[in-house]
């Protein structure tokens, strides 16, 4: 006698199963899905690597003539993620700029950062971010990232894939255009 897949889980005979109609809709949600758990993983990363001073604190460098980054390898970090060390003078900022496909997340671990986002009805959103609070940024998000604090501070960075071109755009009357791509494996 030939077994059935429902004859041998009975459940798979009852469960509600997506129609056609319904794929499309079943896969965003999937590449949602996807999509989040990348970016909690990257928080993962850079919420380790922020708890390891060791590791990042050699890299702050803040007498320079701009705003400096440092990669920094951890054993933390899986292979496929880049990290960085990202020291701010006062007043230093990204300007608005999206990762080129790359799903990020950072965190502060000296001073305070605020990040502005384009949402989706072209407003621009501030958010601080003070020590031991993540941010994720998924690829098609435009942000904005800047210490507009007196004093300096210090972000750790986790980008995967790696880096390999910024996008950076104007804003003006809630209209965001697209004015240059910078290919680069060093900044964001
Ligand atoms: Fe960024």
């Amino acid at each position: 006698m030939t077994r059935t897949a429902t004859a041998l889980r009975p459940d798979l005979a009852t469960a509600p199963r997506p129609s056609d109609a319904d794929l499309p809709a079943e896969a965003e949600r999937l590449a949602e899905a996807e999509r989040l758990a990348e970016a909690e993983r990257l928080g993962e990363v850079v919420r380790r690597v922020a708890a390891d001073p060791q590791a990042w604190r050699p890299l702050v460098r803040l007498d320079g003539a701009e705003r400096h980054w440092a990669r920094l390898h951890h054993p933390d970090a899986p292979a496929d993620v880049e990290l960085f060390v990202v020291s701010w003078r006062t007043f230093e900022r990204t300007d608005l700029h999206s990762h080129g496909g790359a799903t990020a997340a950072f965190t502060v671990v000296e001073g305070v950062v605020h990040e502005v986002r384009v949402d989706e009805r072209g407003r621009l959103m501030p958010r601080q971010f003070v020590p031991g609070i993540v941010a994720t940024v998924a690829p098609d998000v435009i942000h904005d990232v800047r210490n507009e604090r007196a004093v300096p501070a210090v972000t750790i960075h986790a980008y995967s894939p790696g880096l390999t071109g910024l996008r950076y755009y104007s804003w003006q009357d809630r209209q965001v255009r697209l004015e240059r791509v910078v290919r680069t494996r060093r900044r964001a």
